[in-house]
C-alpha cells in the first residue's frame, strides 16, 4: 500500500490538508455558527455527504467534508464522504483527518470506513510510461491515540489491502495474468501472510478427473491451474466455510466466440477468484475463528484448434455429464468441479463468486451482485455480510421447475437454458453440483465486479468486489441450523 494512515492527538502543523468533518446540523446549529460558516454558505455549502470544500489557510489547506444529516450517517456514508475528501485532495501528500471519531460511529467500523474510502478511491493501476505524480502518501486520524484506535487502522489497512490486491488481479490484462502466473501469484501471497496453498497443475487435475475445468482448458495454450488456500484459526474452529471463485483468466467465449464489444473487458472473468484470494490474505490479521478453504479453478476460454465443440459432453468430478451447447457458458463448467470437490470435504457453508452471466448485469445493473442459494439462515449471514461491508447483493430465487429448461437429450444437463432467466438457470446448474444438504449461497457478480467509472470509493477497473463481503461474513460465521433444502 502506498499510503500509510497512522493516529494523532491534533493535527499536526506538518500536514498539509487539515480535514474536519461537518454534519448538516452541525453546520446549521446558530450556537457553532462562526465567521467561517459564514464564508462557506457564500461558497454555497451545505454538508451535503460529499460535499468538499477546500479553504487555503497560510502554508496549509483546511478541507471541511459534509457527511450530511446525522441520523442517516452510517459507515457507507462515511465511506463515501472520505472518498470524495481523498479525490479533492488528491495532489496533497499529507492529510490529517477527524473523521473517524467525529463521525461517532463505533471507532473500529468508522476507521474502516475512512480507511476503505480514502484507500480506494486513491487506488492507481496501470502501464502508463509516464507516472502520475503527486499523490496522497500520509494520513493522520486525529482525535485519539489510543491502542484501540491504533488496533482500528490496522485491521483497516489490512482490508484495504485486500480489496486492493483483487483490484490489481482483475486489472491485469489476460494475456500476461495466465492461469500458471496467477497461480504462482496467489502461492507467493498466501505464503507471505501464513495460509496454507496447494496448487494442482494439468496432470494433477487430470488424476482429479476435473472434467469442466480440462473442457474449457481444451481451445487454450496456456494449461490450467486449480488452488486450494487454507486458513486455520487458532483455538478450535467454529466451523468451516468453503470459498469458491471463478478464475477464468480471459473469457473470449470459446467457439461460441463473443462479439469484439463484448470481449473488451473479459480480463476481468477471475473477479470471484480474485475476491477470495483478497479475502483470505487479511484473515491472519482479521483472525476469523472459522477455518477457511479457498477453491479457485483456473483457465482462459479460448477457442484454439481442438476447443470443445458445442455438442461435446463433459463429465465433471462428481459424476454427472454436461453437453455443452455454448462454449462461452464456461464458468459453470469450471465452478461445477470445484463446487464438486469443495462439497467432498463436507464444509459447514459454501459460498461461489462468479463472474457468471450478462442477464445478472442487465437485471439488477452495475452495482449490486445477485444472491441465490440453499439455507435461508445462511443466505441471511450473506445479507448481513452485505450490509455491513457495503458491498451490495439482492435475492433471486432458484425455482425448481425452471430445471426442465436444461435437459438434454444425451447427458444429464445441457449448459444453457432457455432464452430466458439466465441467471436463474446457471444458478440451478451450480446447484446440480453442491452436495445435497450443505448449506450454500451464489452470489453473480458479474455486474459489481469491474466499474466502468470512479465514483464514490470505486475506480474504473476492478473494484474488488466481494473482498469486504466475504471478510465479514468469516468474522461473524455461525454454522447455519439446517433446514432440510
Ligand atoms: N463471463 C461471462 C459473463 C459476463 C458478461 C460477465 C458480462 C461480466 C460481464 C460468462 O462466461 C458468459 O459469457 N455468460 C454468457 C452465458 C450464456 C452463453 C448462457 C452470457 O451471459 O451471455
Ligand atoms: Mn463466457
Ligand atoms: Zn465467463
Amino acid at each position: 500500500m502506498d499510503i500509510t494512515f497512522t493516529t494523532a492527538r491534533k493535527a499536526p502543523a506538518s500536514s498539509s490538508v487539515a480535514a474536519y468533518g461537518v454534519t448538516t446540523e452541525g453546520f446549521e446549529d446558530p450556537s457553532c455558527r462562526t465567521e467561517l460558516t459564514a464564508d462557506l454558505e457564500t461558497l454555497n455549502f451545505t454538508a451535503k455527504v460529499g460535499q468538499i470544500q477546500l479553504l487555503p489557510q497560510g502554508k496549509q489547506v483546511t478541507a471541511i467534508v459534509g457527511l450530511g444529516p446525522e441520523d442517516q450517517l452510517d459507515t457507507n456514508e462515511l465511506r463515501i464522504a472520505a472518498a470524495a475528501l481523498a479525490r479533492a485532495a488528491s495532489q496533497y501528500k499529507t492529510i490529517s483527518c477527524d473523521l473517524p471519531h467525529v463521525s461517532g460511529l463505533p471507532i473500529n467500523e468508522a476507521t474502516r470506513a475512512v480507511v476503505e474510502g480514502i484507500g480506494l478511491a486513491s487506488y492507481q493501476f496501470g502501464y502508463k510510461s509516464k507516472k502520475s505524480e503527486a499523490k496522497i502518501s500520509k494520513v493522520i486520524f486525529t482525535g485519539s491515540t489510543s491502542n484501540k484506535t491504533k488496533e482500528a487502522v490496522e485491521e483497516a489497512v489490512a482490508v484495504l489491502e485486500a480489496v486492493s490486491l483483487a483490484r490489481d488481479l482483475v486489472n491485469e490484462p489476460g494475456g500476461s495474468l495466465t492461469p500458471s502466473k496467477f497461480a504462482n501469484k496467489i502461492s507467493r501471497v498466501a505464503k507471505d501472510k501464513g495460509i496454507t496453498v496447494k496448487v494442482m497443475d494439468e496432470a494433477a487435475i487430470k488424476r482429479a478427473r476435473l472434467g469442466g475445468l480440462l473442457g474449457v482448458n481444451r481451445g487454450s495454450t496456456n494449461p490450467p491451474r486449480f488452488v486450494e488456500l487454507t486458513y486455520t484459526p487458532k483455538g478450535k474452529p467454529t466451523g468451516t466455510l468453503a470459498l469458491v471463485g471463478k478464475g477464468i483468466t480471459f473469457d473470449a467465449g470459446g467457439l461460441s466466440i463473443k462479439p469484439a464489444q463484448g470481449m473488451m473487458d473479459m480480463k476481468m472473468d477471475m473477479g470471484g477468484a480474485a475476491a477470495v484470494i483478497g479475502a483470505m490474505s487479511a484473515f491472519p490479521v482479521l483472525k476469523p475463528k472459522c477455518r477457511v478453504k479457498g477453491y479457485i479453478p483456473m483457465t482462459d476460454n479460448m477457442l484454439g484448434g481442438d476447443a470443445t465443440r458445442p455438442g461435446d459432453v463433459l463429465t465433471i468430478r462428481n459424476g454427472k455429464t454436461i453437453e455443452v451447447l455454448n462454449t462461452d457458458a464456461e464458468g459453470r463448467l469450471i465452478l461445477a468441479d470445484a463446487l464438486s470437490l469443495a462439497s467432498e470435504k463436507k464444509p459447514d457453508a459454501i459460498v461461489d463468486l462468479a463472474t457468471l452471466t450478462g442477464a445478472c448485469m442487465v437485471a439488477l445493473g452495475p452495482s449490486i451482485a445477485g444472491l441465490m442459494g440453499f439455507n435461508e439462515n445462511f443466505l441471511h449471514q450473506v445479507e448481513e455480510a452485505s450490509g455491513t461491508s457495503g458491498d451490495r447483493v439482492w435475492r433471486l430465487p432458484l425455482p425448481s421447475d425452471y430445471r426442465k429448461m436444461y435437459e438434454s437429450p444425451v447427458a444429464d444437463m445441457q449448459n444453457i437454458g432457455g432464452s430466458y432467466g439466465g441467471t436463474l438457470t446457471a444458478g440451478l446448474i451450480l446447484s446440480e453440483f453442491v452436495a445435497e444438504g450443505i448449506p450454500w449461497a451464489h452470489l453473480d457478480i458479474a455486474g459489481p465486479a469491474f466499474s466502468n467509472s470512479s465514483e464514490e470509493e470505486r475506480t474504473k477497473g476492478g473494484t474488488g468486489f466481494g473482498v469486504r463481503l466475504l471478510i465479514d461474513l468469516a468474522r461473524n460465521f455461525r454454522k447455519p441450523e439446517l433446514d432440510g433444502k
